[in-house]
């Protein structure tokens, strides 16, 4: 059905910025319309058909709104335009409740539990909906067009400016001249006005899992390293290394996970997928110098940052390595606590059960896609485990990405803690 228009009734959200038609009404093919919110009757162009029991299409026309419908603050945004962005369309408060709707139906398609009681909401983070992302990468054209990608597409969109943006993030950094295989412009901004200009390059032509390999990125002006302020402790953190993107990120989700997880003075916490020691510093203060913390992360860059950063807390350390089922198996610690942030896939079946065979008595999870915690929570559920608690920050506004950070406990236990 590509390119026919379709007039439709939208129903309630999908995970990934769009609504659920049905074409033909009422229970025909499912058609994943972006631009729309539930409710409402649109004509809606098919973007993508490639058979099967779904399509995707573009709201081009609004026939009856929704009373959470409002203009997008951004001149780029709509159906054809900049991709950055899903709900642009719609007030903060129902962007939330959109992203609630998503986390309690995955929960329900992928582990089989109703977490309506345990989620209240989607939290707000102070700041607004705008001028949050400290970082932003900008695609830069072979020609050194610089812009933002069309949702699902190589094809490029011209931007002077993206209201998302901090201040010295918002526009877009001049590409080298002459561009050389430079595919992205990223700017990124700490705590400081500061910012660092990164280059992306291909990363060559290595794929995992059908993958493209992660970007050869190099910082072209600006410092090396950021400093972000958080958790009241200066953290120096490599300008293309992870930090969280909102800067009143790591405040939720520390207090959130401590929360969670309430580690207590001299109790041992395993910190997987560590990165520079943001939640690990968080961590060490709740046991103190009596218990421990060892984080486990893959990236040597950000390991000797946390080391850096966790220098004057001596129960704090962050080993190099890959989070894998053997490599837990081997730790030789007996964690009271294990907490986790694993990138957007999740930490999987084997991850999950290796750290369950650990026997702790709680673990904490941060998760930035609600469908891989629910995956991994329904492995937990396989061995007796229970979320006891389920939090959500809109740590993303504009977009349909929402930060999640759960509590589970072990067979027969009734809270954390
Ligand atoms: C979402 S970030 C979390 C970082 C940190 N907890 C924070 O709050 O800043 C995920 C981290 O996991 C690391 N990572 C990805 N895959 C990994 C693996 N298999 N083993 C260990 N670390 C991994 C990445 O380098 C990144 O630093």
């Amino acid at each position: 059905m590509s390119g026919r228009t379709l007039e439709v009734t939208v129903g309630g959200p999908a995970h990934g910025g769009s609504c659920v038609a049905r074409y033909p009404e009422p229970d025909g093919r499912a058609v994943f319309v972006r631009h729309a919110l539930p409710g409402e009757r649109v004509r809606a162009v098919v973007t993508s058909d490639r058979g099967g029991a779904y399509c995707f299409a573009d709201a081009v026309e609004v026939l009856e709104a929704s009373p959470d419908r409002v203009e997008p603050p951004c001149p780029y945004a709509g159906p054809g335009r900049c991709g950055g962005c899903d709900w642009q369309h719609a007030t903060p408060a129902a962007q939330r409740e959109l992203k609630a709707a998503v986390i309690r139906d995955q929960f329900a398609r992928i582990a089989r539990q109703d977490v309506s009681t345990l989620l209240h909401g989607v939290e707000e983070l102070p700041g607004g909906p705008l001028g949050w992302r400290t970082r932003n990468l900008y695609a830069v054209g072979r020609d050194g067009r610089v812009g933002l990608r069309k949702h699902a597409s190589h094809e490029i969109v011209t931007v002077e400016h993206c209201p998302l943006g901090v201040p010295g993030v918002a526009d877009p950094p001049e590409p080298p001249v002459p561009p050389r295989g430079v595919t992205g412009i990223e700017a990124a901004r700490g705590t400081l006005p500061d910012v660092a200009v990164l280059a992306h390059r291909a990363g060559g032509n290595r794929q995992r899992r059908g993958r493209r390999p992660p970007d050869r990125v190099e910082v072209v002006t600006g410092p090396r390293r950021l400093h972000h302020h958080a958790l009241g402790r200066d953290f120096r953190v490599a300008a293309g290394g992870f930090w969280q993107v909102h800067p009143a990120a790591v405040e939720a989700f520390a207090a959130a996970l401590l929360a969670a997880v309430r580690p207590a003075a001299g109790e041992r916490v395993l910190d997987l997928y560590a990165g520079a020691g943001a939640l690990t510093a968080a961590l060490a203060a709740a046991v103190g110098e009596s218990g421990a913390v060892i984080g486990v992360e893959s990236s040597r860059t950000a390991v000797a940052d946390a080391a850096a950063n966790l220098a004057d807390l001596p129960q704090a350390r962050v080993r190099h390595g890959r989070v894998t089922a053997d490599a837990l198996t081997d730790l030789a610690v007996g964690p009271d606590v294990v907490v986790l942030d694993p990138p957007r896939t999740g930490a999987g079946r084997d991850v999950m059960t290796a750290l369950i065979g650990l026997g702790p008595r709680a673990i904490g999870y941060v998760a930035c896609d609600p469908a891989a915690l629910a995956r991994d929570v329904a492995v937990a559920a396989e061995h007796g485990w229970r979320l006891a608690s389920l939090r959500a920050f809109d740590a993303f506004p504009m977009t349909h990405h929402v930060e999640c950070v759960a509590g589970l406990v072990p067979p027969g236990a009734v809270s954390a803690g």
